[in-house]
């Protein structure tokens, strides 16, 4: 039986980088055998532009039909000032939680080559390897009430409700706990207890799922110290657990020491493993059109597709060996510094990783 992967170009580098995914899922197909069927649909500004929403019904539907899908990337300043509701992130936003979509993982993990561009000393970041598991359905990303509101005194005023019920956090914690229990065992658990209830409440029910996992240590951090942290020592930490809000920002933060934000995958997962993959970057609309986007965040995406939602763990190990030989060899794209190496472009960099997984079949 065939998977059916749903790909969502997005905007601006969003179609660039999802050009290369293209290339590389069809080499899958042709040189290993992955049955896999391709189906493209709109998801951001451009929904609106074509179909009058940044998620069209039409996209939804195919998503829930697929066994994953692929997102580049979306938004860019045109729809900036549009109503609100038709913004593209709005659409992001959307299909999370119309596909239920809670569970984020970011791995951050430095690639030995890259450890020189990595805006960290080498003896500060060299070896890596860390995972945000971040909420991505609920806090103050959705909560209500919302809006902008004028005063009684006639001044306006913006406001957003930060909400966790023990339930999400419950189920966000034990996607922490097991990611954790999978690798080197430690957990921290980023709030501000010191200062919202939401967070005392995340603190308690983290406290609370902790006798589940004995062979898992858990600690907790406020998350001022936490970003404090994370540039000043990130090896310190295994797996992190947060909010949605905290989370967008680590993450952010934790891709700049792999060297650059072009690097960072991610899986949004639901209660069953199905997902959606993206980049950790936005659509990069200061750099769109010249061909010089970074997809590696988007082809290590792939990879995290096939081994979580297409249980095709061998193949994704394969697309990451693939990418560690092209920079191994000296490619670069231009946020990777360019560098002593080779600076390659957008489809020459795709077009490596493929030739590079292409020779793993010979
Ligand atoms: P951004 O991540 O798009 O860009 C930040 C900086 O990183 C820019 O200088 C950009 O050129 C650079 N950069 C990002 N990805 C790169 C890549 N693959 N290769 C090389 N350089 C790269 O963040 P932003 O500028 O704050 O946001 C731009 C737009 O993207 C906004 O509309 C925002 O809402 C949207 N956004 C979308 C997503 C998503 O779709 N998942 C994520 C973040 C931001
Ligand atoms: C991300 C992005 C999104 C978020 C935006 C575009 C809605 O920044 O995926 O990190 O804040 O979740
Ligand atoms: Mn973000």
């Amino acid at each position: 039986m065939s998977h059916k992967v749903l790909m969502l170009p997005g905007d601006h580098v969003g179609p660039e980088i999802v050009a290369e995914a293209d290339k590389l899922l069809r080499c899958l197909a042709s040189e290993f055998g992955l049955a896999v069927e391709l189906e493209y649909a709109n998801l951001g500004g451009c929904g609106v532009d074509a179909e009058g929403a940044p998620l069209p019904d039409s996209t939804l539907a195919l998503a829930r039909d697929s066994d994953a899908a692929l997102l580049g990337a979306v938004g860019g300043p045109e729809w900036d000032y549009i109503e609100r509701d038709k913004r593209p992130e709005r659409g992001l936003l959307a299909i999370r939680a119309a596909l239920g979509l809670f569970a984020n993982l970011r791995p951050a993990l430095l690639n030995p080559e890259l450890v020189n561009a990595s805006s960290l000393r080498p003896e500060v970041v060299s070896g890596l390897d860390i995972l945000i598991v971040r909420e991505l359905t609920g806090g103050i990303y959705f909560g209500q009430p919302r809006g902008i509101r004028t005063r009684a005194d006639g001044v306006r005023e913006g406001f957003n409700t930060l909400v966790y019920g023990v339930d999400e956090i419950e189920r966000i914690g034990r996607a922490g706990f097991e990611a954790a229990r999978r690798r080197d065992g430690r957990l921290c658990s980023v709030d501000k207890a010191n200062v919202l209830e939401s967070s005392e409440l995340w603190r308690e029910v983290m406290e609370g799922l902790a006798g589940e996992y004995p062979d898992v240590s858990l600690s907790h951090m406020y998350v001022d110290n936490a970003a404090m942290q994370l540039v000043r020592d990130p090896r310190q930490f295994d797996v992190m657990v947060t909010g949605n809000l905290f989370g967008d920002v680590l993450s952010d933060c934790a891709a700049m020491l792999t060297g650059s934000i072009g690097m960072l995958p991610s899986a949004s997962l639901d209660e069953t493993g199905r997902g959606l993959y993206e980049p950790v970057h936005g659509s990069a609309p200061d750099i769109s059109g010249q061909g010089i986007a970074n997809p590696l965040a988007t082809l290590l995406s792939v990879a995290m597709l096939l081994r979580f939602s297409l249980d095709e763990g061998e193949l994704a190990q394969r697309v990451e060996r693939a990418v560690a030989g092209v920079l191994a060899d000296g490619l670069r794209t231009a946020d990777l510094g360019g560098g002593q190496g080779q600076s390659v472009g957008t489809a020459a960099m795709g077009d490596a990783v493929v030739a590079a997984l292409r020779a793993q079949a010979n």
